[in-house]
């Protein structure tokens, strides 16, 4: 039986979700990113029930979230200077940092590697939630493995209820993309995952920063277990479009309607669509950000066979974010151009 919890001011109703966290359940829980799917850290049946109610592959390691630097003794074996910086410019927030790992996490929750991320979310609600369990907690998405992400506490209800003990409901997820992933166990820290705290901000922190290859180059094996998967994938078929080839898309749309397919559009520019379902997601790369899972499984939700996403028009920032997951969404089907000049300045 999954119970849902929601959450608004008073942050006691989170007591029994707590003590069945620290005590070996399931409990899944709002970030600032995404919703996660949480069980300590530090206890190897309840990590393996994750990857049981998602359906994730063993290979794919789990990040452990902390309220508290206190917490880090348990998760990291030690905390180099710059990794310290890090802590101090983005905790708690959308950063995860990839460090030695200390004994006492399983290698269940690393997936076999001596490494181990890290990260402080700053939604209150998880803050309050770890603290109150008191162990660290091991949590990816709280999405069926290879679905989008869950940025609504209707989506986890979609996907997890009857393969989790709780949902806690604290309302949407601000960023709606996962954290940065960034892995400071090498000579230069490198971006695994583009995500919530981007590489400019990172430099200006640490100086030198630089992508994983395989982030650009689909021929090098990624170092992140995770990006090699297929995800964040839609039902339907979807493609990306600049919005400047507008009239382009009104011919797909046309010969999709025409094969009795029902269409949509995710738009982030003024052009008008002849679609089955058109949903907005905002003029900002940030406001795509936050609305893209949720656009995506409400396509799902609607039955749209054919999809079309206009590409976000700005630059840095969360964009890199923004574009990883449209092209992971997509499988990289693009239509009109090719988008490798926009992929190498990732
Ligand atoms: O925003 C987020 O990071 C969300 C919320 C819940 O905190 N969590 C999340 O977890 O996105 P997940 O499991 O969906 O993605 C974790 C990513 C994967 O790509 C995984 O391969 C990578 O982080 N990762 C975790 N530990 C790693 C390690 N030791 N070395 C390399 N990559 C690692
Ligand atoms: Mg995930």
């Amino acid at each position: 039986m999954t119970k849902v919890i929601q959450v608004e001011r008073d942050l006691s109703v989170l007591d029994e979700a707590a003590k069945c966290l620290a005590g070996g359940g399931l409990v899944a829980f709002p970030t600032e990113t995404v919703y996660g799917l949480g069980a300590s850290a530090l206890n190897e049946a309840a990590v393996a029930g994750i990857f049981v109610a998602k359906g994730r592959p063993q290979d794919n390691p789990l990040i452990v979230h902390i309220s508290d630097k206190k917490m880090l003794d348990q998760v990291v074996s030690s905390v180099p200077p710059a990794a310290e910086k890090l802590m101090d410019a983005f905790w708690p927030g959308p950063l995860t940092i990839i460090l030695e790992k200390s004994e006492n996490i399983p290698i269940s929750v690393t997936a076999g590697l001596q490494t181990v991320g890290v990260r402080m979310p700053s939604h209150p609600v998880a803050l309050a939630l770890i603290e109150k369990s008191g162990v660290p907690v091991a949590a990816p998405s709280a999405n069926l493995s290879g679905c989008p992400s869950t940025t609504r506490a209707s989506h986890v209800i979609h996907d997890l209820t009857g393969r989790v003990d709780y949902i806690v409901d604290g309302g949407a997820c601000s960023v709606g993309l996962e954290s940065t992933v960034l892995d400071m166990t090498g000579e230069v820290p490198q971006i695994l995952r583009p995500g919530g705290v981007s590489l400019e901000e990172l430099q200006a922190v640490l100086g030198e920063v630089t992508y994983e290859p395989a982030l650009k180059d689909s021929r090098e094996v990624p170092k992140s277990p995770g990006m090699k998967y297929r995800h964040y994938a839609p039902k339907g078929e979807l493609y990306l479009v600049e919005p400047r080839y507008a009239e382009s898309l009104a011919e797909k749309l046309a010969f999709f309607s025409g094969q009795g397919k029902k269409t949509g559009v995710l738009r982030c520019s003024d052009n008008q669509y002849e679609a089955d379902f058109v949903i907005d997601c905002g003029k900002t790369a940030e406001a795509y950000a936050s609305a893209l899972f949720d656009a995506l499984r409400s396509m799902d939700d609607l039955g749209a066979e054919v999809m079309f996403a206009e590409l976000p028009q700005d630059e840095g920032g969360i964009v890199p974010a923004l574009m990883n997951r449209m092209l992971k969404a997509s499988g990289g089907q693009v239509l009109e151009e090719n988008l490798t000049t926009r992929i190498e300045r990732l």
